[in-house]
C-alpha cells in the first residue's frame, strides 16, 4: 500500500510546536522571532515563495520584515540592503530570495550574509560547516525532507538514496545530510545529474529517490523501484485548461503512474514545499535563540 508523505500536516505540526517555543520565549520576556526576507524583482514564482514565509511567520507569532527592491538594483546597492539587515539587532535571519537578476552576482550576494543570520545556510561557512557536520544552519529545503522522513519513521539505515539533481540548494546538501551517520542518515548515496550515463539503472537502484530536477513529469514508473520512497523537490508549473489560471503546479514525478509502486510519496503541492517554509522558520527561531544570553 502506498502511503502518501503529508508535508502540509507535518509542516502544521511542526508550527504548532514553534508557536509554542514562541509563546515560552515572550512568557520568559524573551524575543519574538524576526525574519527578513529580500525580494529582487517581480517574478511571480518568488514573490508566491516570499508571500509563504511571511505568511508562516505571523501564523507562528514571529515578525516578519519583506523588502523589495526593483529588477534594476545595483549590485552595490543590494549590497547595502544585506549591510543594513546584517547590522539591524532586532533582525535575527534573513533571506535573499533567488534568483537575483542577471546583472548581480548571486554568489557576492550570498557571501555578504553574516553567517549567523543566513537561515537558508547558503553562506559558505554554513555549507562548509554543513559538509564537516558541524552545528549550522541547514538549507530549508533538504532540512524539510529530513524532518519529513524523521516523522513518518521511514528507516533510512544502509538504504540506497539516488539523488536527481546537484544544485547547491537541494541535490549537493541532499547527497551530504542522507549520508551522515546518524537518523535519518547512514543511506549509501548516489547523485544523478545532467551527464549521467544510464540515468535509470541508477534510479531502479534507489530505496530512495529524491527528484529535484526541475522537468515536470520526468521520473516515470519504469525509473522507480517496487517498494522505493520516493521524495519530489519539482515544483512545476504546466499548462492545465481545466484551471481557471489556465495552469497548475506538478512535480517532476509522474505521480499518477509512479505512486502504486512506491512504499512513499511526496505530493505536489502539498510535499516538500510546506516543509521548506517551517523549516526555515525552525532556522530563524534558532537564529533568535542563539542570541539569548
Ligand atoms: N529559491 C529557490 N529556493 C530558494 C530558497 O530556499 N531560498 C531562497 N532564498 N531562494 C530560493
Amino acid at each position: 500500500m502506498t502511503k502518501i508523505l503529508d508535508g502540509k500536516a507535518t509542516s502544521l505540526a511542526i508550527e504548532a510546536e514553534l508557536t509554542e517555543a514562541v509563546n515560552a520565549r515572550l512568557a520568559a520576556g524573551r524575543k519574538r522571532p524576526h525574519l527578513a526576507a529580500v525580494l529582487v524583482g517581480d517574478n511571480p514564482a518568488s514573490r508566491a515563495y516570499v508571500g509563504h514565509k511571511v505568511k508562516a511567520c505571523a501564523r507562528v507569532g514571529f515578525e516578519s520584515t519583506l523588502v523589495e527592491k526593483p529588477a534594476d538594483i545595483s549590485q552595490d546597492d543590494l549590497l547595502a540592503v544585506v549591510e543594513e539587515l546584517n547590522h539591524n539587532p532586532d533582525v535575527d535571519g534573513f533571506i535573499v530570495q533567488l534568483p537575483l537578476p542577471d546583472h548581480i552576482d548571486d554568489q557576492a550576494v550570498l557571501e555578504a550574509v553574516n553567517p549567523a543570520k543566513d537561515v537558508d545556510g547558503f553562506h559558505p561557512v554554513n555549507a562548509g560547516k554543513m559538509s564537516l557536520d558541524l552545528p549550522c544552519f541547514l538549507p530549508a529545503t533538504p532540512m524539510g525532507i529530513m524532518s519529513l522522513l524523521d516523522r513518518a519513521g521511514i528507516d533510512t539505515q544502509g538504504k540506497h538514496a539516488v539523488i536527481l539533481g546537484r544544485s547547491s540548494i537541494v541535490g549537493t546538501p541532499m547527497a551530504l545530510l542522507l549520508r551522515r551517520n546518524g537518523a535519518p542518515g547512514n543511506c549509501t548515496v548516489t547523485v544523478c545529474h545532467s551527464r549521467t550515463q544510464d540515468l535509470a539503472e541508477h534510479t531502479r537502484r534507489a530505496d530512495i529517490l529524491v527528484a529535484a530536477i526541475g522537468r515536470a513529469h520526468f521520473v516515470t514508473a519504469d525509473m522507480v523501484k517496487e517498494g522505493a520512497v520516493v521524495i519530489d523537490v519539482g515544483i512545476n508549473r504546466i499548462p492545465d485548461a481545466t484551471k481557471k489560471s489556465g495552469s497548475r503546479l506538478t512535480g517532476d514525478v509522474d505521480f499518477d503512474q509512479v505512486a502504486p509502486k512506491c512504499s512513499w510519496i511526496t505530493p505536489v503541492p502539498g510535499g516538500v514545499g510546506p516543509m521548506t517554509i517551517a523549516s526555515l522558520m525552525q532556522n530563524t527561531l534558532q537564529a533568535c535563540a542563539n542570541k539569548d544570553t
